[in-house]
This record gives C-alpha cells, structure tokens and sequence, in this order.
C-alpha cells in the first residue's frame, strides 16, 4: 500500500537530527507531491493566534501570492477556526474559496495539532475532481503528527 510505505519516509525524514523543522516540511511536501499522482501542491499553514492569520511554512508546487491568509478566509481560514478535516472535492461549489490556479479542482486542508491545539494545518491542491479518500485524510493526520513532533 502506497500510503503505508510513504509512512515510512516521512518519519525517516522526521527523524533525521540535522536538518530544520521548516526544511524537514519542505522536504515532506516534495515527497508527497513527487509520489501521490492527484498531489499538485503541498503546503504546510501555521498559524498566529494573536493576528489570527496563518502564514505558509513550507510547500511544494507552483509559488503562491496566497502565503497569509486571514482565520475564516478561504478552506484555510475556515479549518483555522473549525479544527476540523475540510474536503473539498470541487473547489467550484464553495463559496468561501481562495483561488491560487485556475487548475485546481480539488482540496484537503487537515489540521496540525500540538498539544490539544490547531497550530496550522496541512493543505493540498489537485488537479483532479474528487480524488481524496479517507485513507488520504488518515494519512495526512499521520504527517501532521510526526510534523508536530517537530515543532
Ligand atoms: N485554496 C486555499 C488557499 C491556499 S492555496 O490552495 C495554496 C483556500 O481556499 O484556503
């Protein structure tokens, strides 16, 4: 099962001792959009309680204007506030959407939990309708838990 063996990766990279917890995200999101099809882009939001905003850590794919983006705008901003799974499986039926390519036509937003509290988040665009499954949701709460352990 490809999920079970990406696993295995993420924590490897989880585990190395000599790199940064911004470059060991990084290197967590060029892994899954190298090795799942339907990934386009993979990016980690964490979140400023105080400005409620979150701010993009670390991604791969195509460069973004959308690196802050405001509690309660867009997918984002919606999981900011809700603590929970958001799939999307096509961005053409939401309204409160934020648009970074006209080729995205799906999105999975989980959030990142560090002792009890939505610290960030997770998100993932696709150029594909509907291709999120629960094994994808049980697999991004798998990286955000080993992401946690990081921070
Ligand atoms: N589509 C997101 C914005 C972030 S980009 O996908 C990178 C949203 O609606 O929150």
């Amino acid at each position: 099962m490809a999920f079970e063996d990406l696993k295995i990766e993420v924590s490897r990279i989880a585990d190395k001792i000599e790199d940064s917890a911004t470059s060991k995200m990084t290197a967590i999101c060029e892994l899954l959009r190298e090795r799942i099809e339907y990934y386009d882009w993979v990016g980690f939001y964490m979140a400023n309680h105080e400005k409620r905003t979150l701010h993009l850590e670390a991604f791969a794919g195509e460069p973004t204007d959308h690196t802050v983006i405001p509690f309660g705008k867009g997918i984002c901003g919606q999981v900011a506030e809700s603590n929970a799974n958001f799939v999307v499986p096509d961005v053409k039926a939401q309204d409160n959407y934020i648009a970074c390519s006209i080729t995205v036509k799906s999105e999975i937003v989980i959030p990142l939990f560090k002792d009890g509290k939505n610290i960030g988040q997770i998100d993932i665009d696709s150029s594909h309708v509907d291709p999120f499954t629960k094994d994808d949701e049980d697999f991004l709460e798998f990286v955000n838990v080993q992401v946690a352990a990081l921070l």
